[in-house]
């Protein structure tokens, strides 16, 4: 990860990067219930270095807009200096070229190295203690040499190319990594069985041996993880997104993507029934019992196009 600015690692709380789940409305919520960093999802580079940047007035936006007009990255004021761009890449050159196009809007740029990686596609078990502390080995090695590039952190997940996310935790992994560098480690991995709630985030850095945590699923699931003062009822965190989504008019396949994972079982409830038959923004909120809130920021929305086109002040 490299750190544009100021923004700190060390004894943090992150959400971690998500393809689909981590756009804009999640990542403001995740801040909202106290969440320090945020990540975006994996934005793949070749496209991202096709994008122009635009400043969305009406949004108060900034906005990376792909040839196809689909909007690929958008951030906003809240979260400067707290939201890393996480960048696939293959490619230094292009790399660099993203980096530069994005660098002025976020706080820290993170290459996902979570992908396939020779070191560990070469194994496949580490129920055999001397592949295990190759494994081990390697991971301390990885990390180190990751160190000596300059980069400010490392996000370690804790599990092989070969693990599915409901395998166990090797938290003795993280902890090695841990204790082999200097810089700010974040564990990760520890949604299944280690985070259930907000005081299990504090056990799971104590006992990584990391300075910090990164939560996906748990988050995903219900982002009120991150609140010092304890969950909030799954409707509210769903209705605390929605309203995200709705200021920030996300896209509406991707608003109601989110609201099926936080779901998760219940999607077959009569709330779930009717976010899923909901095809538009305006039908997920009225889902939701929103429609009042998604009218006003619809008409709050179109004065200030009215104004910008006026030419007069929104
Ligand atoms: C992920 N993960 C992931 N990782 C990454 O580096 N870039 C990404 O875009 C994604 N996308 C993604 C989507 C979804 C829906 C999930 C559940 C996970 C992996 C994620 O960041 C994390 O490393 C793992 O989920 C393990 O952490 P948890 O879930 O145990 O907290």
């Amino acid at each position: 990860m490299a750190a544009a600015g100021r923004l700190s690692f060390s004894n943090i709380t992150a959400l971690a990067p998500m393809v689909r789940v981590g756009t804009l409305p999640m990542r403001l919520l995740a801040l909202d219930y106290g969440a320090d960093v945020v990540y975006c999802e994996e934005l793949i580079d070749i496209k991202m270095a096709k994008c122009q940047r635009v400043v969305n007035d009406v949004l108060e936006t900034v906005d990376f807009v792909a040839p196809d007009e689909r909007v690929m990255f958008r951030t906003c004021e809240r979260e400067k200096g707290r939201v890393v761009f996480q960048m696939g890449t293959a490619d230094p050159e292009r790399a660099l070229v993203v980096a530069r196009l994005v660098e002025p809007d976020v706080a820290a740029i993170d290459v996902n190295m979570g992908c396939p990686k020779e070191y560990s596609t070469k194994v496949s078990s580490c129920q055999d203690p001397p592949v295990a502390l190759t494994i081990l080995d390697e991971t301390v090695s990885l990390v180190q040499r990751i160190e000596q590039t300059g980069v400010a952190a490392v996000a370690v997940h804790g599990r092989l190319k070969d693990e599915r996310p409901r395998h166990p935790l090797h938290l003795d992994y993280i902890q090695a990594a841990a204790g082999a560098v200097s810089i700010p480690v974040i564990a990760n991995g520890g949604s299944l069985d280690l985070v259930k709630t907000n005081k299990d985030i504090e056990d799971f850095r104590r006992t990584s041996g990391a300075s910090s945590v990164m939560l996906a699923r748990a988050a995903m699931w219900n982002a009120s993880v991150f609140r010092a003062g304890g969950p909030l009822p799954l409707e509210t965190v769903m209705e605390d997104y929605l309203k995200h989504a709705i200021r920030y008019n996300n896209h509406a396949f991707n608003t109601k993507y989110c609201l099926c994972q936080m779901l998760r079982d219940k999607v077959e409830s009569p709330l779930g029934r009717r976010v899923q038959a909901a095809q538009t923004s305006a039908e997920i909120s009225e889902a939701l019992g929103l429609q009042e809130f998604y009218q006003q920021t619809q008409d709050k929305l179109q004065a200030r196009r009215d104004a910008a086109h006026s030419g007069g002040a929104p």
